[in-house]
């Protein structure tokens, strides 16, 4: 195996980083990124991979969720609530659809950096580099806010670690009461034509929650320890490189910045610098899989990504759309199959369904994800393997960004909250909605009513 060290992606292209100015600067800050404390620890990264060993195989199924683009004016108490409540609740509804134990990972504490189409965006015969995510430079278009400025580097590390410590904080305790669907907004099922369903779900987790609280005496305390993981797209390599560290009496190389970095569409060439980067990190590791790749260049990554086979290494998430997953998941869960590689299969219906309005507003539709998500697990369960897990882009306010949903949200309601910076994300009762319709579709696939 050729020598890997955190450095070696340098030989290889990198697409999708930023150009600096001031490389004096930039390596001063990488210099002081690579001396603060981790944002995480190896053994929590260790346990997360545990566990992704144990949903590649059907006994768990990962709920992976949050924004697009997470912005350093939205790192406020609120809003960071909010996000751990909805996916909370949604662990819950899961909890009870697909009896197994959910591993909650947040898109969260460091999705800082976007890849773009194209490197730079003119309006008005101005042409200024494009918008790439808090981490590299700012979305107004100004020419000293678009300017990629590597003291972001840090402020995106100080945020990640403010979200990061007011989630450890609400774990710890507080939060309990977010279990009881007593205290959910539920307003929205009444205007479901499956409102008698929900409302049957929603009584038949409250039931159960009680009957552990007061018979089987188990604390509400107890049953809300729960578990947060982060992840990011692993896409500024110079920061990803910064955050991989050593750890005493282990072998290897951990990136500390999150438990679980994923590795985009774009930047998923088993020949480029993202991929030499990634296969040296013992983290276990996303990799997002679009309609153009092929079981070969699937084959080439999990060779080098995960030469020794290792259970909960990989995670494949894939985002083919509504309208092309029936053509190409299923030789793609052949191909891996064939290769013997134990893989966490994740479904993510957002990035394949994105469309622009007439207004020039990206969006997505409720029914569509819905589709691709359904459609997946029965592809799946047809073919013999499982779905482990899926992957939301998802606000826990109510934005107005998606399509559909109970409260039938169309074109012109998209004004009224649009507050996302690159990508349309599901809203808190849209999320909800969401999640009640994935437990009611694996209930029935088990032939159980729900
Ligand atoms: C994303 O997850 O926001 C993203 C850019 O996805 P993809 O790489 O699948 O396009
Ligand atoms: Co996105």
């Amino acid at each position: 195996m050729r020598e890997w060290t955190p450095d070696s992606w340098h030989r290889r292209p990198a697409q999708q980083q930023p150009t600096y100015t001031d490389q004096v600067r930039l390596k001063e800050v990488l210099v002081r990124l690579a001396e603060l404390p981790p944002l995480v620890t190896s053994w929590e990264v260790d346990r997360l991979k545990t566990q992704l060993a144990e949903a590649a195989v059907g006994q768990r199924f990962l709920l992976q969720g949050g924004c697009c683009a997470e912005s350093f004016s939205q790192c406020r108490s609120d809003i960071i609530t909010n996000k751990l409540k909805i996916l909370l609740q949604m662990s819950l509804v899961l909890t009870f659809g697909l009896k197994r134990q959910i591993i909650r990972v947040g898109r969260f504490a460091g999705q800082y950096a976007k890849p773009r189409s194209a490197d730079t965006e003119t309006r008005d015969g101005v042409t200024l580099p494009t918008y790439r995510g808090e981490l590299v430079n700012g979305l107004d278009f100004a020419p000293e806010v678009r300017r990629p400025d590597p003291e972001r580097l840090l402020r995106g590390y100080e945020y990640s670690a403010l979200t990061l410590n007011f989630i450890r904080s609400l774990v710890e305790g507080g939060f309990a009461d977010l279990h009881h669907p007593e205290y959910w907004d539920l307003n929205f099922v009444a205007h479901s034509p499956r409102a008698k369903e929900y409302q049957a779900m929603v009584e038949t987790i409250s039931d159960s929650l009680r009957f552990m609280e007061t018979l089987a005496g188990i604390q509400a305390e107890q049953i809300s320890r729960v578990d947060f993981y982060t992840s990011h797209e692993g896409l500024h390599l110079a920061y990803e490189q910064a955050n991989t560290r050593r750890v005493p009496h282990r072998e290897g190389f951990f990136n500390l910045s999150t438990h679980m970095p994923w590795i985009g569409m774009r930047t998923a060439d088993p020949g480029g610098a993202h991929v030499e980067y990634f296969r040296g990190i013992s983290n276990p590791i996303g990799v997002k899989v679009g309609p153009g790749m092929t079981g070969e260049w699937l084959q080439d990554l999990l060779e080098i990504l995960d030469p020794e086979k290792e259970p909960g290494r990989m995670t494949l998430i894939h985002r083919l759309g509504h309208d092309k997953v029936g053509e190409y998941l299923p030789n793609l869960i052949e191909t891996v199959k064939e290769s013997g590689h134990r893989v966490v299969w994740c479904c993510d219906p957002m990035h394949g369904n994105t469309e622009t309005t007439a207004s020039g507003l990206k969006t997505r539709r409720f029914e569509n994800i819905l589709s691709e998500l359904e459609q997946s697990f029965d592809i799946h369960h047809a073919i013999g393997s499982y779905l482990g897990g899926v992957h939301f882009e998802l606000s826990g306010d109510n934005v107005t960004e998606c399509i559909g949903g109970a409260r039938g949200l169309s074109e012109v309601d998209l004004e009224r909250a649009y507050e996302s910076h690159v990508d349309p994300r599901l809203n808190y009762e849209q999320s909800l909605e969401m999640a009640l319709q994935v437990a009611r579709k694996i209930a029935t696939m088990n032939g159980r009513v729900v």
